[in-house]
């Protein structure tokens, strides 16, 4: 039941209609027994200082921050932890007796999800794309001591641009690639193989991944955070080459988990997040 004591949290973002979050963040909370409750508001673009400042005056705790807020919304909070500092980016805020600190667990999140599998300590490891979720999963990799970092991009000054940033604030050396040659020899001694591209996503699921079962070997970890659909056409090319597989929706559950741990400091069952999650998307299993 919602009273005058119950702690709201939410998401912002345009659009938050799909939004995923709502339905593991209030699942766990009411396996806890906490009195929480986690609501999605649209917020426009122009909007967005309006709505930070109302969450602080009514006292909302805690919001996540989505498409197109991330980059932006930090103009408005108070302090930023490391990882949102060196990214660049906030997708968790956490409203305290000190003001608005924004957190990012996006790059967290998808380590979580590969660590499940294997460690990323002294692997070599390949990212395709070099936008906003590259750029969280680069920084979080090098901070969990990768040992090398691969940045595979169609736009070759993108990836430039990332690597300039990794070097100036981690001081790590990071090789960079088009899409073509450099990208197949740079992958045959890769342990793990990480696609932030849009490609494969519903309603494009039949689009050709950038990297086929011919270019992959069996060792080969391959992640594709993509997660509509859950076998994307790259996870399937990594399943013909007999590689290990991690689906995109394992980021999404760890970032969750990461956010909710901030804001509780308790960690949340993950059984109930992945129940939730597999609720929404209508699956028994991922
Ligand atoms: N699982 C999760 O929790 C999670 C979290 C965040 C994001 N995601 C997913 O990750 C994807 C990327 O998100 P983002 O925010 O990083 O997007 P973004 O900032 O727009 O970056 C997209 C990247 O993909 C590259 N790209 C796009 N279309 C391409 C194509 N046809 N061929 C080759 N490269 C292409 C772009 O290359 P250029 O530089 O050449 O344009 C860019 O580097 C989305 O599908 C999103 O849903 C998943």
């Amino acid at each position: 039941m919602i009273t005058g004591k119950t702690n709201v949290f939410g998401i912002i973002g345009d659009p938050v209609e799909h939004s995923l979050s709502p339905g593991m963040h209030n699942a766990a909370f009411n396996s806890i027994g906490l009195d929480h409750i986690y609501v999605p508001f649209k917020v426009k673009t122009e909007e967005l200082e309006d709505a930070i400042n109302g969450a602080r005056a009514m006292g909302i705790r805690g919001l996540n921050v989505t498409i197109p807020h991330k980059t932006e919304v930090i103009k408005y909070l108070d302090y930023l932890d490391i990882a949102a500092g060196l990214i660049g980016a906030v997708n968790t805020i956490e409203f305290g007796e000190n003001g608005a600190i924004g957190h990012n667990t996006d790059g967290v999140g998808a380590i979580r999800a590969i660590e499940d599998f294997t460690p990323v300590k002294e692997k070599k490891i390949m990212v395709l794309g070099a936008g906003g979720a590259a750029r969280a999963i680069a920084f979080q990799l090098l901070l969990s001591e990768a040992e090398s970092l691969v940045i595979s991009n169609r736009t070759i000054e993108k990836a430039q641009e990332l690597k300039d940033d990794l070097i100036e604030k981690l001081d790590q050396e990071v090789i960079i690639t088009d899409l073509g040659i450099d990208l197949e020899k740079e992958l045959e001694d890769t342990d793990i193989l990480i696609n932030t591209t849009p490609i494969g996503m519903y309603p494009h699921i039949t689009h050709k991944p950038l990297v086929t079962a011919d270019m992959m070997h069996k060792d080969l970890i391959v992640n594709d955070i993509v997660y509509n659909p859950l076998r994307t056409g790259l996870i399937m090319e990594a399943e013909k080459a007999g590689a290990k597989t991690i689906s995109g929706i394992k980021m999404l559950m760890y970032q969750g988990i990461e956010s909710f741990r901030i804001w509780t400091g308790i960690e949340p069952p993950i059984d109930v997040f992945q129940s939730a999650l597999l609720k929404e998307m209508n699956l028994e299993k991922f």
